[in-house]
């Protein structure tokens, strides 16, 4: 399938502000990198980052309108938590508005916030991209922008440390799902470790 990048663009810039506008561009280009290196389809990896947050900027109302009628299941703690509504929407809307009926694309924007268990490779660049973007500035971003190019089960499982720690500083709920995907890594991680030191 040939995506219309040029049209995506112009209609995040339209509705997205400068800030967030830059962010999207810089996240296909990191998911773009990620895919090259990691075998996975450099086009599909491009467009879920440039549209992983279209809907970030709507209001609140709306996101939950359209997480809703997404007909994907939304946890307790999604319900409770407006900051990750966009990511459900975001699905939607891509389906909706750009015709994308690919679900590996689709569940990467819709996974990108909370993560989750036995992830897609997709799903994991988009997540990592997401963390790794040119404009990201956190303490740690060098570290695992190298990881992710480097070691894609340690920087998610160091991704997913950053975020859940910063999720259970701000004193919110942990989604379930992003509890079992840093279990998951931290399981694969040391399990390699076992087989190293045998
Ligand atoms: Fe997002
Ligand atoms: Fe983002």
């Amino acid at each position: 399938m040939m995506y219309d990048y040029a049209l995506m663009k112009g209609e995040l810039a339209k509705i997205l502000s400068h800030k967030r506008y830059e962010h999207s561009l810089n996240v296909a280009q990191s998911a773009y990198e990620l895919a090259l290196k990691y075998d996975e389809n450099c086009e599909k990896a491009y467009v879920c980052g440039l549209l992983h947050d279209i809907c970030k900027e709507l209001p609140f109302k709306q996101q939950k309108q359209m997480a809703l009628s997404s007909g994907y299941h939304l946890s307790f703690e999604e319900i409770c938590s407006k900051s990750l509504w966009h990511a459900v929407a975001g699905a939607y809307y891509a389906a909706k508005k750009y015709n994308i009926a690919d679900e590996d694309m689709l569940n990467a924007i819709r996974y990108h916030t909370i993560a989750r268990e036995k992830m897609s490779r997709l799903e994991e660049i988009i997540y990592l991209a997401d963390l790794i973007s040119a404009d990201r500035k956190y303490k740690d971003v060098n570290r695992i922008r190298k990881l992710a190019f480097s070691d894609l089960q340690l920087a998610m499982r160091e991704a997913l440390r950053f975020t859940l720690t910063n999720v259970s500083d701000n004193c919110v709920y942990l989604p379930l799902c992003s509890v079992q995907a840093y279990n998951q890594y931290v399981f694969m991680c040391s399990d390699r470790n076992k087989e190293q030191e045998e």
